[in-house]
């Protein structure tokens, strides 16, 4: 159970108040700085930076030591987005290393004999059919091959991973947590129960209990020695193949040539501006950055400072759920939208949007309430910037928690369940068309991982993203919003309860509920219906001061850290 401080903070509705297990995280440093998602892959990423390895090859140390100590969250069983801003040529490039949907998906792929869509958990997100062919492993030789200082190998960049997973190391709380919950699922796969669970079988490992992951320390081994042949044409291309077509549960077709025509692509970021700043986003198929940027510019048509702390997150409230319409409508693989993304960010449709908010009732903007999001809510992200102000923003996936549940037997790593973000029916309720994230072969599913970039004055200001399904962009908008309009110091603005509507309700955290009496009651009062939810979104964010250093923070909510170079 969380404790709460009974310390009363000035924040935008009066009261508020944060758990008090909440340690105060943030980092300075003057040269360079990680942020990630467990203090080991965050310690990795320093190693490297102290060895003269740049923000790239930081970024891939500690990824990979992520797949081990996080194996919830990430891997190379799964894909990313990689935001990278080379500090020599003042370019922000965008990687899409998202998983691709094998030849044989089909737009019915997850409906049911009644036509309807399979339940969501377990048997949708579970076993070979939801598993996308992974593209994390060819996203970061990728950058690696463009980008790298060339001072580490590509190669040696697996060695903190192989240590920690042969050696093994003691369960946090965290993972372990995420074993008991997802017990009965992982329980359906033997290669995961040989790594997860008790030498009987019967139980997931427990938080302290130490994880040895040899399998995983021999795979990495293998891509080290031999590079990424393995993975996408090789042995371990016939391992993950024969995986998901014998899989226990939803035994599916994918195929070495699913594996081997595997495409990393570079795509053009998106570039927006908000009051003075220049913001830099990931494009579709990830729907992030544009939705991301479609709020920034709503709130844009508000001045800030005329408006009550109270009003400021009805109007922000408000925006969220115009550019969440806008998004389920349109955002999905490039190959498949019908709507133009630069009328999509266009400012001139934001003022439209704009024009339905009444910062005092919020009912005409929110609309019919929206079923609630089936997704997964995990995935992770990094922040890096190095000595020479190159900038990574990194965020990695398998999707659910475990992925699909599945390790590839004998490789130790698990297999994504990506493909469930795609829409589960095929046509519109609406219009009756077929949706542009709808499944489809070779198609890569809507994500809504947003790695983030702020420049101010042309000099890189702000780095952010976060984990938690399409929460992602809330968890994202909520530091945008706290720091640059908010004015709060970072670590503030990282904790402070998070604002989020996606579906017409506005979405609060649970601690904040309860810590905040007559809270619920104030949202109310503005026109909306308030739902409930954990705590959400697990940023990782590094802000530049104008007197040079660097501030790292990691977010409460999760278990990481940063870590500086001095
Ligand atoms: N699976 C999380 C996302 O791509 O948004």
């Amino acid at each position: 159970m969380m404790k709460f401080r009974q310390s009363l903070i000035l924040v935008l509705i009066p009261l508020l108040c944060l758990p008090s297990s909440w340690a105060e995280a943030s980092e300075k440093a003057w040269k360079a700085m990680a942020v990630t998602a467990d203090p080991a892959a965050t310690q990795a990423a320093v190693e490297i930076l102290k060895k003269g390895g740049n923000a790239v090859d930081a970024a891939i140390a500690a990824q990979w030591v992520l797949n081990v100590v996080e194996p919830q969250s990430s891997g190379i069983g799964g894909g990313g987005f990689f935001i990278y801003y080379d500090a020599a040529s003042r370019k922000v490039f965008a990687f899409d290393g998202r998983e691709t949907a094998p030849a044989s998906a089909r737009p019915e792929m997850f409906l049911g004999k009644d036509g309807k869509p399979v339940r969501f958990w377990p048997e949708r997100i579970s076993g070979g059919l939801p598993a996308g062919v992974p593209g994390l492993l060819k996203l970061l030789k990728t950058v690696h091959a463009r980008f790298s200082s060339n001072k580490v190998s590509f190669a040696s960049l697996f060695e903190p991973a192989i240590e920690i997973a042969e050696k093994g190391f003691p369960i946090s709380e965290r993972l372990g947590g995420a074993l008991q919950k997802e017990e009965s699922r992982l329980k359906l796969f033997k290669a995961t129960r040989k790594v997860f669970f008790d030498k009987a079988g019967r139980r997931t490992l427990r938080a302290g209990e130490i994880l040895v992951q040899e399998d995983l320390g021999r795979t990495f081994r293998l891509l080290a020695g031999e590079g990424i042949g393995p993975f996408y044409e090789g042995a371990i291309a016939k391992d993950i193949v024969k995986a998901v077509r014998k899989a226990s549960v939803n035994p599916a077709k994918m195929t070495i040539k699913d594996l081997a025509s595997y495409e990393v692509v570079e795509r053009e970021p998106v570039r927006g501006t908000y009051r003075g700043y220049e913001v830099w986003g990931m494009p579709p198929p990830s729907s992030g950055g544009p939705t991301v940027q479609m709020v920034l510019n709503i709130l844009e048509n508000f001045s800030w400072d005329s408006l009550s702390s109270e009003h400021r997150m009805s109007v922000f409230a408000q925006a969220q759920r115009l550019a969440f319409i806008e998004r389920n409508k349109a955002l999905a693989d490039p190959a498949a939208m019908t709507v133009d993304l630069e009328d999509f960010l266009s400012k001139d449709k934001a003022k439209k949007l704009a024009a339905v908010i009444d910062p005092v009732d919020a009912s005409q903007a929110l609309g019919p309430k929206d079923p609630p999001a089936q997704e997964g809510t995990h995935t992770s992200h990094l922040s890096i910037a190095d000595a020479d102000g190159n900038l990574v923003a990194f965020t990695t996936t398998i999707e659910h928690l475990f992925g699909c549940g599945m390790i590839v037997p004998g490789r130790g790593f698990f297999l994504n369940n990506e493909l469930t973000d795609f829409d589960a029916q095929i046509y519109g309720e609406a219009d009756g068309q077929v949706l542009p994230n709808a499944p489809g072969p070779r198609k890569r599913p809507r994500s809504s991982m947003s790695p983030t970039l702020v420049f101010k004055n042309s000099e890189p200001y702000l780095i952010t993203g976060s984990p938690g399904g399409s929460k992602i962009i809330g968890a994202v908008l909520n530091v945008l919003v706290n720091v640059l309009d908010e004015k709060l110091p970072l670590q503030e603005a990282v904790d402070r309860p998070r604002v989020l509507n996606r579906e017409g309700a506005v979405e609060l955290e649970g601690f904040s509920l309860d810590e905040n009496p007559g809270e619920q009651k104030r949202w109310e009062s503005l026109g909306f219906e308030v739902v409930r939810h954990e705590a959400f979104g697990n940023t990782q964010s590094i802000l530049f001061h104008e007197d040079g250093f660097l501030e790292g923070a990691s977010d409460p909510r999760g278990i990481g850290a940063p870590g500086g170079v001095e």
